[in-house]
């Protein structure tokens, strides 16, 4: 009997109120570690181009990319519910595309939905995957398969206009079968008032404390990239410390034979 949290226990958590706790993960080791700490949901993002890869954008990453995260995160984890995220130009060109693409991350990755980028213009493709059977999530507000678009990463939906064409896109996703909607960098009486209008969860990153529940790259929230902290960022421990230290420690016992001692010989 499998203990990974579906749909339902999602839908659960919102009709009850209680904020919904999903993180980024990539691996087989995170992914154990964040079902020790019992989050809901696990996001095989397409972040994996920056944190993983090293790439400037989430652009380059491929569908193979997120399959392979996301069979490894599968294996380390038995309790989260798990979203992988449609990378760029894996639907952008067609509802086939989108069908056959979000099939593949639920058949070979094992993924239980996926995510994808845009509002209203990707409407028509969340409606064709929901009727297939495919549980699909909206992301809307800093959308980083558009950065070049965009011409960088800055907050969304500022201003009158703006902001009412991010909650007709929240409706619209919605309407086409969206179960949940990602809002990030957005401001946050603007979240709230998204979030008060749909019926539907909104997952927050930059999106104030109103949103339904929060997600961040697990990187970023163990503090292991000093060079990158944009505001939204809380790093809850400073693991990039902590493991210099540790790598600094053992290969200052290499290079000294103090490392392997006796206790660690046969
Ligand atoms: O790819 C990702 O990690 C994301 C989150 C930032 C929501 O889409």
């Amino acid at each position: 009997m499998s203990r990974r949290k579906t749909l339902r226990h999602i839908h659960q958590l919102y009709s009850d109120g209680t904020p919904i706790t999903m993180v980024t993960a990539y691996d087989f080791t995170f992914a154990r570690l964040v079902e020790k700490a019992d989050l809901d949901i696990i996001l095989i993002g397409d972040s994996l181009g920056n944190v993983i890869q090293g790439q400037d954008t989430t652009v380059p990453v491929e569908v193979d990319d997120i399959i392979y995260h996301t069979r490894a995160v599968m294996r380390g984890n038995n309790t989260a519910h798990i979203l992988a995220d449609l990378p760029f130009m894996s639907y952008q060109a067609g509802a086939d595309d989108a069908l056959r693409n979000a099939g593949r991350l639920l058949k070979e990755g094992g993924a239980q939905a996926v995510k994808l980028e845009g509002g209203e213009p990707v409407a028509h493709l969340v409606e064709r995957m929901s009727q297939a059977g495919i549980p699909v999530v909206g992301h809307l507000g800093l959308t980083p398969q558009s950065v070049h678009a965009f011409g960088g990463y800055r907050v969304q939906g500022r201003g009158d206009e703006a902001a009412t064409q991010l909650l007709a896109d929240a409706r619209a996703l919605q309407e086409a079968g969206a179960y949940m909607l990602v809002l990030e960098m957005v401001p946050a009486d603007l979240a709230a008032k998204v979030t008060e209008a749909l019926s539907i969860p909104t997952i927050g990153i930059g999106a104030g404390n109103q949103t339904s529940g929060q997600v961040l790259v697990i990187q970023d929230l163990l503090g292991m990239n000093s060079d990158f902290k944009p505001k939204f960022v809380k790093r809850f421990a400073a693991l990039e410390e902590t493991i210099v230290d540790a790598l600094s420690a053992y290969g200052d016992e290499v290079r000294h034979r103090a490392f392997p001692d006796d206790d660690h010989s046969y």
